[in-house]
C-alpha cells in the first residue's frame, strides 16, 4: 500500500459542492477583493481565536512582515527567531528592514524558550518570535514575562498551529492569541488551508489593528490618503469564502490528527525512535508528526521502500542557509537545532488518513526498526 505524506484531494472532495456554492456566492457580488466574505471570515476567525480583531492578508509571510512593520520594527532593530523553523519566519524580519538573530531550541520540543532566547538578547532586540512549530505551542507565559521585563514585543508565528491551545495557570488560550500579534498562514496544506495562498494577523490592540489594515492596502487611511508606505497584500474574496466553509471543521480535523498521533506514539514507545515531545502545556494540533532517529536517512529510505512517503521539516537549520550567511552564524553555533535538522523525520499526517493507512505506517515503522536494529547488532 502506498501512503502519501498528505493528500489534499481527500479533504476537498466531500467539500467540493459547499466550496463551489461559497465561491459562487462570492462571485455573484461582483467583488473579488475584500467585501462581505472577507469581513465575515475575519469576524468568525476572531471569535474562534478569542481575539478582538483578525486582519486577513495574502500569505503567512506577509502576516509576519506586516506584524513587524506595524510594531515599527525596522532598520537597526534585532528580532529573535528560532533556527528550527520555516525560512519565512526570518525572511519577514529582513523584509521589514530589521536583522534576524537566531537562537537555539530545546532538545525535546524543538521550540525556543526563555533559556534559549536569553543569551542572544542585546540592546537592539525589539521582538521575539515564538514559532509554534509542528502544531506544538511554545511555553509562552515565561516568555511574555521576559518580554514585559525587557520592553520587548512578542510576535507569534502560528502558521503551523491553527486551533492549538496553551494551558497554564492563567487559563486556556489559543495559539496566536497571546502575544502582541499572532500570524497565520492559510497555505493549502496547513491545518486550516485556503484553495490558494492566504494569511492573517490577529491582535487585541486597536492601534496595531488599524496599522495592519492600512499596511495590507497601500497604507491608505482613507480613499486616496496614504499615510504610510504599505503593501498590496489583501486576501481574495474567493479564498475567504472557502476558508469560511472550512473553519467549522477545523476542530474535528485537529481531533483526528491527535488520534493518528496517539497511534504513532504507541508504536514508537517500543522502538528506537523518539517523537518530538508535546509539552504538557500544549494541546497540539499535529500539523506535522515529527520523530527523531539517529540513522534518519536510512529510516527514510527504508520507509520509502515500503511505500511510506516522509518529509523533513527542515533539513537545514536556517542560520546555515546561504541566504542568511550575513547574520554571521556558522556551523556548531546552535548545536541543538543543527542536530535536529540531521535527525528529524516527518511521518504521513492528514485527517483523512484511513485506519488501514495508519496501521500500514505503524507496521512499516516496526519493520524498519527491526531491520535497522538487527543490522546494527550484527555489525557490533
Ligand atoms: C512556520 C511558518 N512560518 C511562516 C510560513 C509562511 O507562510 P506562507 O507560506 O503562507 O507565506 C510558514 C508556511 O509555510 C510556516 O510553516
Amino acid at each position: 500500500m502506498k501512503i502519501p505524506f498528505v493528500d489534499l484531494r481527500r479533504q476537498h472532495e466531500p467539500l467540493q459542492d459547499e466550496i463551489a456554492a461559497a465561491v459562487a456566492r462570492a462571485l455573484s457580488t461582483g467583488g473579488f477583493v475584500g467585501g462581505a466574505e472577507v469581513d465575515g471570515f475575519e469576524a468568525e476567525f476572531a471569535s474562534y481565536l478569542g481575539v478582538d480583531q483578525v486582519i486577513t492578508v495574502g500569505s503567512g509571510t506577509a502576516a509576519l512582515h506586516h506584524a513587524f512593520r506595524a510594531l515599527e520594527i525596522g532598520a537597526g532593530d534585532e528580532v529573535i527567531v528560532p533556527a528550527n523553523t520555516f525560512i519565512a519566519t526570518a525572511e519577514a524580519v529582513v523584509l521589514a528592514g530589521a536583522t534576524p538573530v537566531f537562537c537555539d531550541v530545546e532538545p525535546d520540543t524543538g521550540l525556543l524558550s526563555v533559556r534559549t532566547v536569553s543569551p542572544v538578547i542585546t540592546d537592539r532586540t525589539r521582538a521575539i518570535v515564538p514559532v509554534h512549530l509542528y502544531g506544538n505551542v511554545v511555553n509562552i507565559d515565561p516568555l511574555l514575562a521576559l518580554a514585559a521585563s525587557r520592553g520587548l514585543r512578542i510576535v507569534e508565528d502560528t502558521a503551523q498551529a491553527h486551533g492549538a491551545y496553551y494551558e497554564s495557570a492563567s487559563g486556556r488560550r489559543r495559539a496566536g492569541s497571546m502575544g502582541d500579534i499572532g500570524c497565520f498562514s492559510f497555505y493549502p496544506t496547513k491545518n486550516l488551508g485556503a484553495i490558494g495562498e492566504g494569511g492573517a494577523v490577529c491582535t487585541n490592540d486597536p492601534t496595531l489593528a488599524h496599522r495592519l489594515r492600512q499596511l495590507r492596502d497601500h497604507g491608505q487611511a482613507d480613499k486616496h490618503v496614504h499615510t504610510m508606505v504599505g503593501d498590496n497584500a489583501r486576501l481574495s474574496t474567493i479564498q475567504a469564502a472557502a476558508l469560511r466553509t472550512k473553519l467549522p471543521r477545523l476542530d474535528g480535523w485537529n481531533a483526528r490528527r491527535r488520534a493518528i498521533a496517539a497511534r504513532y506514539d504507541e508504536v514508537l514507545s517500543g522502538l528506537p525512535a523518539t517523537p518530538v515531545l508535546r509539552p504538557a502545556w500544549s494541546e497540539s494540533v499535529y500539523h506535522l508528526y515529527v520523530m527523531q532517529v539517529e540513522d534518519r536517512d536510512r529510516w527514510r529510505g527504508a520507509l520509502g521502500d515500503l511505500g511510506i512517503a516522509t518529509a523533513i521539516h527542515y533539513p537545514t537549520a536556517i542560520h546555515l542557509q546561504p541566504a542568511f550567511a550575513f547574520a554571521g552564524r556558522t556551523k556548531g553555533d546552535l548545536p541543538v537545532a543543527e542536530r535536529m535538522a540531521a535527525e528529524i523525520l516527518s511521518l504521513p499526517m492528514f485527517p483523512e488518513m484511513t485506519h488501514d493507512e495508519v496501521e500500514a505506517v505503524v507496521d512499516a515503522l516496526s519493520e524498519v526498526a527491526a531491520a535497522i536494529t538487527g543490522s546494527s547488532a550484527r555489525a557490533a
